[in-house]
């Protein structure tokens, strides 16, 4: 049943009851050609406008392009765009599903900030040449939806978590929800530091999620502690400085990372994840690190 839940006495099932969905294995990301900080959006980008070392950026982002690689996931890339500075966070402008009969879809993001509204087209133009279904959100009644900066699936699940407050409307997963057929647990965003869900939230496997407890409402810790069984709780330092909770995990097991979330990464070790750190420090100058910079396809 289609349903957007936002308190846990409406959870009417277990996860158990959720289909499968298949693992993505492969990865798009945007060449960082034409990142740097230009305007302020978010709170992280207020004191480095003009800091990108752009040279240090492309090291950075091959290194994760290639890490992803080595893990398995094939990498296809999209060319930057002169202008578009924040294009290079290809999780924010689609969501990406495939559905029971395998067919793929894609809703595409109405972007919050007037700045980043020109990259949906670009990235809609790969979907339509990958075979994707491209759907559009009604913008007569829905503002802003920011792809999978909000909207993050449950490993291996089709169940989505849905983040709302700062870059995206809940309205938005009542229509996701009707479309997809799917339920979407929607967790209310209330510290502006983390204003996506994915600064704050990341699925690890089936039972495990790595958060930042205070980005969320007491109703968004309850329904996040009855779903997963493990909980790993990021401390202030290393979930706002070090974007420790935008990690991508995409096959339940390796996670990317920036470097240096020494207890993030051993709480992660000692759950059995292979950890790869890498340096984001010039994209974390723009509020976004190894999740925002992808989006995991298939
Ligand atoms: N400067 C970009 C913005 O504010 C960063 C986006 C990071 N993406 C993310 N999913 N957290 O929109």
């Amino acid at each position: 049943m289609p349903n957007v839940i936002t308190s846990e006495n409406q959870l009417d099932f277990s996860l158990a009851d959720i289909p499968s969905m298949p693992f993505p294995n492969k990865v798009l990301m945007v060449e960082p050609t034409h990142f740097s900080v230009e305007y302020v959006i978010n709170p992280h980008m207020a004191d480095n406008v003009g800091m990108v070392d752009k040279m240090e950026a492309q090291d950075e982002w091959e290194l994760i392009k290639s890490t992803f690689e080595q893990i398995e996931i094939e990498p296809h890339t999209i060319e930057g765009q002169q202008g578009l500075p924040d294009m290079v966070f290809c999780a924010n402008q689609s969501l990406p599903f495939v559905d029971e009969d395998g067919k793929k879809h894609v809703f595409m993001s109405i972007m919050h900030a007037e700045e980043r509204k020109q990259e949906v087209p670009y990235i809609e133009q790969w979907f339509r040449q990958a075979g994707y279904e491209i759907h559009y959100l009604n913008e007569d009644k829905i503002e802003d939806f920011e792809g999978c900066g909000d909207a993050i699936w449950h490993t291996g699940k089709k169940l989505l978590w849905g983040g709302y407050g700062h870059r995206s409307s809940i309205r938005a997963y009542k229509e996701i929800s009707e479309t997809f057929d799917l339920s979407i647990i929607a967790l209310e965003l209330v510290d502006e530091a983390f204003y996506h869900l994915d600064t704050c939230f990341c699925v690890l496997n089936k039972k495990t999620v790595l958060i930042y407890p205070d980005a969320f409402n007491n109703e968004g810790l309850k329904l996040i502690n009855s779903i997963f069984e493990n909980v790993i709780e990021a401390t202030e330092y290393e979930a706002k400085k070090l974007f420790a909770c935008n990690a991508a995990c995409p096959d339940g097991k390796n996670v990317i990372i920036q470097q240096g979330a020494t207890d993030v990464n051993k709480n992660l070790r000692d759950a059995e994840f292979a950890v790869h750190e890498v340096n984001t420090g010039e994209f974390i100058k723009s509020g976004g690190s190894v999740f925002c910079m992808k989006q995991m396809v298939w």
